[in-house]
């Protein structure tokens, strides 16, 4: 979906995401020291302003003006700073290294994915991470929810050997709950040592 299809989605007040964190984000996030984060495609908001509530200096970067006004209205509502950039996530760039950079369900096709996760690594200062959660490919005809197209989809593997130069901490093809099911996301956690 362009940018104009994400605008019109989150056109009502409503939220078409949660107002919490993904459950893997607050999983395995909320022990790392904070520092400097990018969220890339961050939407409404949810984990960006969570991760700032965590103490984190978060710039949520996302194509839809529409999902970044909310982003910065919960942000609002939890009385932390978020910094915001419309920008397509193929445009954008850090202005210095960071500690963290958050793909949350960032629905691009593979070859779209292995490139800016090549480039996400290549942001990151000593100890930083890339932190992965999206819908997997798998969850199309055995999970729940999600984008019906598997090439918007990712896996344990690819996601893995795009961020090759880095230490993977956290591989898994993770059950997530949802509506009284079970959605398939590929979880990664990646090191800069
Ligand atoms: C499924 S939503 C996930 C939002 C958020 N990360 C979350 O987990 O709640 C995908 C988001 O990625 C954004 N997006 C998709 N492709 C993008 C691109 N090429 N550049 C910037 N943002 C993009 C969309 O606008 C949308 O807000």
């Amino acid at each position: 979906m362009d940018a104009q299809g994400w605008d019109d989605r989150y056109q009502d007040s409503e939220l078409v995401w949660s107002a919490t964190p993904n459950l893997f984000v607050a999983q395995y996030l909320s022990g790392r020291t904070p520092g400097m984060a990018v969220d890339l495609g961050a939407g409404e908001g949810r984990n960006a302003v969570w991760l700032a509530t965590q103490g984190w200096d978060v710039t949520a970067v996302d194509f839809s003006a529409a999902g970044l006004a909310k982003a910065r209205s919960m942000a609002f509502e939890a009385q932390v700073e978020l910094a915001t950039v419309v920008s397509d996530v193929d445009h954008y760039h850090p202005t210095t290294p960071v500690d963290l950079v958050l793909l949350s369900y960032l629905q691009v096709p593979d070859e779209h994915q292995r490139r800016i996760l090549r480039r996400a690594a290549e942001w990151l200062q000593p100890g930083g991470a890339v932190f992965v959660v999206a819908h997997d490919k798998a969850n199309v005809d055995n999970g729940h929810g999600g984008p019906p197209d598997p090439d918007v989809c990712y896996t344990v593997e690819n996601t893995v050997a795009a961020l090759s130069e880095l230490r993977i901490e956290v591989a898994e093809l993770a059950q997530r709950p949802v509506d009284g099911a079970v959605a398939l996301d590929t979880v990664v956690l990646a090191v800069r040592d």
